[in-house]
């Protein structure tokens, strides 16, 4: 992609996550997870991180969409796959690339909530968009804050593309 400013190197991304992960290594000693990679954007920052967890884990895939491929959120989630095994009684950590208005995380959670019993559930997300926020959902974890940009690369996509560059930028 042309004239793309970089945000976050490869190298701070990665150095970033197994802060993160060290931080979740602590929380869940001894206890087993299932992490719930909500695809397409979250593949990479998922398969980095897990590989950081030394927990016992399972590792299941959800495809939501909420951006018909425009730089704005439809305002609406679409669940495009949501078949989840039995959560009743497991600790779920959800692993997004971006929390923004915050949609797509609380369906997330009411989807959760509404279908299983589980003994925990926990948030986390590569970047946080907290200035674009319309209701007070908050990730458990999240590894860097992010303005008002729309970003792409490690994942994020414009309209289907750049999700295969190691590090994240922006359009100047
Ligand atoms: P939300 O429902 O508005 O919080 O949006 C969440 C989804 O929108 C994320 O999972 C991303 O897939 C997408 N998204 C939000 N901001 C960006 C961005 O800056 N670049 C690429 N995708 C984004
Ligand atoms: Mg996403």
């Amino acid at each position: 992609m042309e004239n793309l400013k970089v945000l976050f190197t490869e190298e701070q991304i990665q150095n970033r996550i197994r802060e993160v992960a060290n931080e979740m290594n602590d929380f869940y000693k001894g206890e087993e997870i299932c992490a719930i990679c909500v695809l397409k954007g979250a593949v990479m920052f998922a398969t980095d991180l897990i590989r950081c967890l030394n927990m016992p884990m399972q590792l299941e895939f959800i495809r939501l969409s909420s951006y018909n491929n425009s730089h704005k959120s439809s305002g609406k989630v679409h669940a495009v796959d949501i078949s989840l095994p039995d959560l009743n009684d497991k600790n779920v950590l959800i692993i997004e690339d971006i929390v923004d208005t915050g949609l797509t995380a609380q369906f997330l959670l009411d989807f959760i909530k509404a279908n299983f019993h589980t003994k925990s559930t926990k948030f986390c997300s590569l970047l946080d968009k907290k200035i674009a926020r319309v209701n007070d959902v908050e990730p458990d974890y999240y590894c860097f804050e992010v303005g008002d940009k729309f970003l792409v690369g490690y994942g994020l996509d414009e309209s289907g593309y750049s999700r295969n560059l190691p590090y994240i930028g922006y359009k100047e």
